[in-house]
């Protein structure tokens, strides 16, 4: 259903009729297309306190000044008391006004010192300042944080979030070499992230070049739910970057499986994610290996608690975490998810702020950051694959067209951007995770909820 707000707003007179009334100024988003892959206009590298970050290895086209940059970059990793905080407030304030609509601000933190509670305690205050100016900022601009110690190991999500391909993800934090750098693209891909991706397949690896513009070519994705929804938009987006994509739905939804698999050149797989040995299935339908496990089916059976069937309980569970449990261990333990391999999990808002009407729901989602969470440093070490989650907000899909209107709205709204996400917005976060530089982020859970106030 479409967003007649934002349309509305978007017009001359609709923009002057809903500012006087002090109504909501959604910003029309500038996304990635191929004849805008990049955002245009400047990028400024800015710095608070004493950075030690090595930015000639960083990759990345970045400017000392610019009238009016389309994105800024503050380097507060030297941050580390009150007096040196102030220096945030300094490099940004002159500038903050400038930067360009759809444009992007990233600030870099450090990893939050254990033994220096001076230093934790002004890295934690940019948390505050970073979410604080992604609320006021507007103009559909986003604003978040990365911590991270090696720029090298942080190539593809600093591209990523200074990319028309992030419009939707602000006020997060992200940290970047939490568990160890590995599975190919951590230290060895930060390596070769030179200018645009382009470099070297890892000592020893037996992977070729990453082309930029297609990282995933050579290798096999599959996404669950991919019939239709935020799945497609998946698939599609990873079949963009080269990969070959597995369409997998529930038999019902064969034929639709079929049509996106035909379109994006890959196949389809008919079968229910709750099945017994559905692991087991897919491992046998992928002989050659997987190198990108997308955790994308879910279902939604809300009522409150007191009306709440123990079927709508167990259906939920079963589709949205013990079938995104037992496939996981299944393709881990067969080794089927190859070494460098990806799994990227699909929680919820929902999942982090809880929501009236969905305890099943919320329940299950939890449950996937819990997953990621425990599992990602053990799938590091042990199968060098990266396990992450993307928590989306209110997304446009025949899901949340179901919503009541009024609810629907305000979900909509109740957001920094103000308006709705598109999957096209989560499957760009999904690449992201997939891409083979995304080695050393792990154990990340990424809101895609264009900084939604629910559980912000
Ligand atoms: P959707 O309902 O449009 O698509 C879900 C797909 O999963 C369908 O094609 C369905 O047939 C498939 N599926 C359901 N049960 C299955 C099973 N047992 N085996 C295999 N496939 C199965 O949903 P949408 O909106 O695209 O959501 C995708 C994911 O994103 C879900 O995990 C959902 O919980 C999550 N999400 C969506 C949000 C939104 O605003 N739309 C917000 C937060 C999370």
């Amino acid at each position: 259903m479409a967003d007649r707000y934002l349309t509305f707003t978007g017009t001359t007179p609709g923009r002057f009729l809903t500012r006087r009334l002090g109504l909501p100024q959604p910003a029309t988003l500038k996304r990635w297309s191929p004849q805008r892959p990049a955002l245009e206009g400047e990028r400024l590298l800015l710095t608070a306190g004493k950075s030690d970050l090595e930015w000639r290895d960083a990759g990345l086209d970045l400017t000392a000044s610019a009238g009016k940059p389309a994105a800024v970059l503050l380097d507060a990793t030297g941050v580390r008391d009150v007096e040196t905080l102030a220096e945030v407030h300094a490099a940004l304030h002159p500038v903050v006004r400038s930067v360009a609509e759809s444009g992007r601000i990233v600030v870099l933190g450090a990893p939050l010192s254990a033994s220096d509670h001076h230093q934790a305690a002004v890295q934690q205050a940019l948390e505050g300042f970073t979410r604080s100016l992604g609320k006021e900022i507007g103009r559909g601009r986003t604003v978040n944080l990365v911590r991270l110690t090696d720029v090298r190991a942080a190539g593809s999500t600093l591209r990523f979030l200074l990319s028309p391909r992030s419009a939707y993800v602000s006020g997060q934090v992200i940290v970047v070499g939490a568990y160890g750098e590995g599975a190919h693209g951590g230290r060895e891909g930060a390596h070769t992230g030179g200018a645009r991706d382009a470099g070297e397949a890892p000592a020893g690896s037996d992977r070729p070049l990453i082309d930029p513009d297609r990282p995933l070519t050579g290798r096999t994705a599959l996404v669950t739910g991919a019939a239709r929804g935020i799945g497609e938009a998946v698939a599609e987006t990873l079949a963009r970057d080269g990969a070959r994509v597995v369409v997998l739905d529930v038999p019902q939804a064969e034929q639709d499986a079929r049509r996106v698999a035909d379109r994006l050149g890959g196949t389809a797989l008919a079968l229910d994610i709750t099945a017994s040995h559905a692991g087991e299935r897919i491992a046998a339908a992928l002989p050659d290996g997987l190198d990108v496990l997308v955790h994308n089916a879910g279902i939604t059976r809300d009522r409150r608690l007191v009306n709440m069937p123990a079927e709508r309980w167990s259906s939920v569970l079963d589709v949205n975490l013990a079938s995104v449990l037992r496939t996981t261990d299944a393709l881990l333990e067969s080794g089927t998810l190859r070494r460098g391999g990806r799994i990227v999990a699909t929680a919820s808002i929902a999942g982090l702020a809880g929501n009236a009407g969905q305890t099943n729901y919320g329940a299950s989602k939890a449950g996937v950051v819990g997953l990621v969470r425990s599992l990602a440093p053990r799938a590091l070490a042990e199968h060098e694959v990266t396990v992450n989650a993307v928590a989306p907000g209110f997304i446009e899909t025949r899901m949340t067209a179901a919503i009541p209107l009024f609810i629907r709205e305000a979900g909509r709204r109740m957001n920094s951007l103000a308006q709705g996400g598109l999957p096209v917005d989560v499957a760009e976060t999904t690449a992201w995770l997939a891409h083979p530089e995304s080695g050393a982020v792990n154990g990340q859970v990424v809101r895609v909820c264009g900084q939604s106030l629910l559980g912000a």
